[in-house]
């Protein structure tokens, strides 16, 4: 067991898929994008970030002299590990005027051979401003394509990467819930397939979907991402209602990082980050240079 941590000392950062009780706990609330900046800004030396592996790992990577702690170390998204840097070498020698783009939900190893990392908040833009016309865009698929449909004039090779979560959404589920709420919006996460891409309003990242809800004049929207963003949703739009497209939209690793696992890295139980010094160094360069693109 190691020292307690004083509250004063602590950024608590979560991301809109952790617990509500969580959420309520914390400091920041944001997606992937908005809590690495606020990492970058903090000048608290403890980082307590409420997410997955790969969120803590880039908070470390963009902030090694401070101390950060996941609350549930074994909370990984399953995406972080979908694609290998065999195929990254392959594509470099084998295809000119290329950029490896590396989805932010990626393992530090795989970002350490990308030239850019991206967020799903800001991957549209960071790409179109790289001048490389050729795009290897891993490990998402579903995101990749989004990125491609509005960047035509670059040339896109994917990875076959997807979040198990939104890539089980369907046009059925969602036109069935449009059944049952006519008047309501869809909003879709940038990871669901393009299927259910096409029937929504708005497409984007977590964070987007939220802004996009609170200035509509729409009362009623059906969403297509993680439950845990309902609460936000709600907390931002009193008197909008908000229904998931699906009863089961729950991401389970997010769902470990629970008050007790909270509790328990303040009382002194938890291990820091590490990431190996060689790959964070060639992973930092990319995440970095993100935060400059997408500016
Ligand atoms: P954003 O935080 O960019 O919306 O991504 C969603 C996600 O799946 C995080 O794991
Ligand atoms: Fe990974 Fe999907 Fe869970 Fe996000 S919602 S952490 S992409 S499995």
């Amino acid at each position: 067991m190691g020292k307690p941590i004083r509250r004063g000392d602590a950024l608590v950062l979560a991301h809109y898929y952790a617990p509500e009780e969580v959420q309520a706990q914390a400091d920041f609330v944001g997606d992937s994008f908005a809590l690495a900046q606020r990492a970058v800004a903090s000048e608290k030396p403890v980082i307590i970030f409420c997410g997955v592996t790969f969120m803590g790992e880039s908070a470390k990577i963009l902030c090694p002299e401070k101390t950060v702690y996941l609350p549930a170390p074994d909370a990984h998204c399953p995406m972080a590990d979908m694609a290998a840097q065999e195929e990254i070498l392959h594509m470099r020698g084998t295809t000119d005027d290329l950029a490896v783009v590396v989805y932010v939900n990626s393992s530090a190893r795989l970002k350490a051979y990308a030239d850019v990392v991206v967020t799903s908040a800001n991957a549209v833009k960071v790409v179109s401003r790289l001048p490389q016309k050729n795009i290897y865009f891993i490990p998402d698929k579903n995101l990749g394509t989004f990125v491609a449909e509005q960047l035509p004039e670059k040339k896109f090779f994917f990875g076959h990467g997807f979040c198990p979560i939104h890539n089980a959404a369907t046009a059925q589920e969602v036109r069935a819930a449009l059944a049952a709420h006519p008047a309501a919006q869809v909003l879709a996460h940038a990871e669901c397939p393009g299927e259910v891409r096409a029937l929504s309003a708005f497409t984007g990242s977590t964070a987007g979907m939220i802004a996009y809800a609170e200035a509509s004049d729409a009362q009623e929207f059906l969403v297509a991402t993680e439950s845990g963003t309902l609460y936000e949703l709600s907390r931002r739009c009193p008197g909008k209602k908000f229904y998931s497209t699906r009863a089961d939209f729950v991401c389970a690793d997010m769902k470990k990082i629970t008050p007790q696992a909270l509790a328990d890295v303040f009382a002194g139980g938890g291990t820091p980050v590490e990431v190996e010094e060689g790959i964070a160094r060639r992973a930092r360069r990319a995440l970095m240079r993100m935060l400059e693109l997408a500016r």
